[in-house]
């Protein structure tokens, strides 16, 4: 048993209440390799924002448990050396989906887990998520829940609109879990192609595609039920059109890639929503420095003169989402 109190991570608890009272939210960046580890520290350090650095099961899988939990321990340290006398770091669980993984996180040093039972039938989401909540309290382990399902570009409209999260039921749902934050669904979606073009509209002057619009109305009814909860946004990238156009310049193939206006996280952060889950902007920036290099010199082979600029290009853009739409700069000085 590792607690991630020795490792110098913090839970949510704080961070989240935090998040709430400012108006301000904080961000969850995936990783899942060392390049993409660094920017994400140096970016927070620079900008003393507090973290939430993400693991999905799959990266967890990918980068090994042990070696994950000495990254972390190592991104702490490498925040210190860079000036960042208190760093507020997280390092979570995202989208666990079993009690068993959920507990072995809790047991290899993570100070915070999902437990996302949301396609579940609403009882056993609750038992499930009740469960963790139970053994992950016990080492002071934050935990996060979901509500709701998330729409998938393969959706109609109107299915996408049926899985919206029932304000209905939250009160209920966070009193018997004992749950510290609930993943709603509002409209936001995974990957890079949030909306098909047929759920857009299209800009008369650039021809880009306009998505719909989150559904706030559903976000206050829930706000409403559960004054001050802390509440979480998945599925929150914005898919920039610059590193879709790289992409596509160098060779990539992204036909009508679209994520979610910054103006409506924006707004989502100046709400209860405190945690904003950023995955996919972060995999094309990597992507597009990496095509550019290759396309640009074909001859280079050192995985550093690829992953150099990618990590630079990452770095940028964890500091432009910190700084200019979730405003958690300076939050954690
Ligand atoms: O929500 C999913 C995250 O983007 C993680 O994705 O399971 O491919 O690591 P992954
Ligand atoms: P994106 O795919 O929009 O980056 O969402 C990531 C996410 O929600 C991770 O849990
Ligand atoms: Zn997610």
């Amino acid at each position: 048993m590792v607690s991630y109190k020795e490792l110098g991570l913090v839970n949510t608890r704080e961070m989240f209440a935090k998040a709430i009272k400012g108006g301000y939210a904080i961000p969850a960046f995936n990783f899942n390799n060392m390049e993409q580890l660094q920017a994400i520290i140096k970016a927070s350090a620079e900008t003393k924002s507090p973290v939430i650095l993400q693991v999905s099961k799959g990266a967890r899988n990918y980068a090994n448990q042990t070696l994950l939990r000495y990254m972390a321990q190592g991104a702490v340290e490498y925040a210190k050396e860079l000036g960042w006398e208190h760093p507020q770091i997280c390092l979570h669980l995202d989208h666990g989906d079993s009690f068993e993984l959920c507990k072995s996180c809790v047991d290899f040093g993570f100070s915070s887990v999902m437990i996302d039972a949301s396609s579940l039938p609403y009882e056993e989401n609750i038992a499930l998520t009740k469960k963790v909540v139970d053994y992950a309290h016990q080492y002071d382990v934050t935990v996060e829940a979901e509500l709701g399902v998330l729409a998938g570009v393969e959706d109609e409209v109107s299915s996408a609109v049926s899985h919206y999260t029932k304000p209905e039921e939250v009160v209920d749902f966070a009193t018997r879990t004992g749950c510290d934050s609930l993943a709603i669904s509002i409209g936001t979606s995974h990957g890079a192609y949030k909306f098909t073009p047929e759920q857009c509209t299209r800009d008369p002057k650039t021809g880009k595609l306009v998505p719909p619009p989150l559904a706030f109305d559903v976000l206050d009814a829930i706000m409403e039920q559960l004054p001050g909860f802390p509440i979480v946004l998945h599925g929150s990238s914005s898919v920039p059109q610059e590193y879709v156009d790289m992409i596509n310049m160098y060779g990539g193939k992204l036909p009508d890639a679209v994520g979610i206006p910054e103006e409506q996280l924006r707004k989502a952060a100046a709400s209860a929503v405190c945690k904003i889950n950023i995955d996919s902007d972060s995999r094309l920036a990597f992507t597009a420095a990496v095509r550019k290099v290759f396309a640009e010199k074909p001859g280079e082979f050192d995985p550093r003169k690829y992953c150099g600029p990618a990590r630079d290009l990452m770095e940028e853009l964890y500091k432009h989402k910190i700084i200019n739409v979730l405003g958690s700069n300076g939050k954690a000085e």
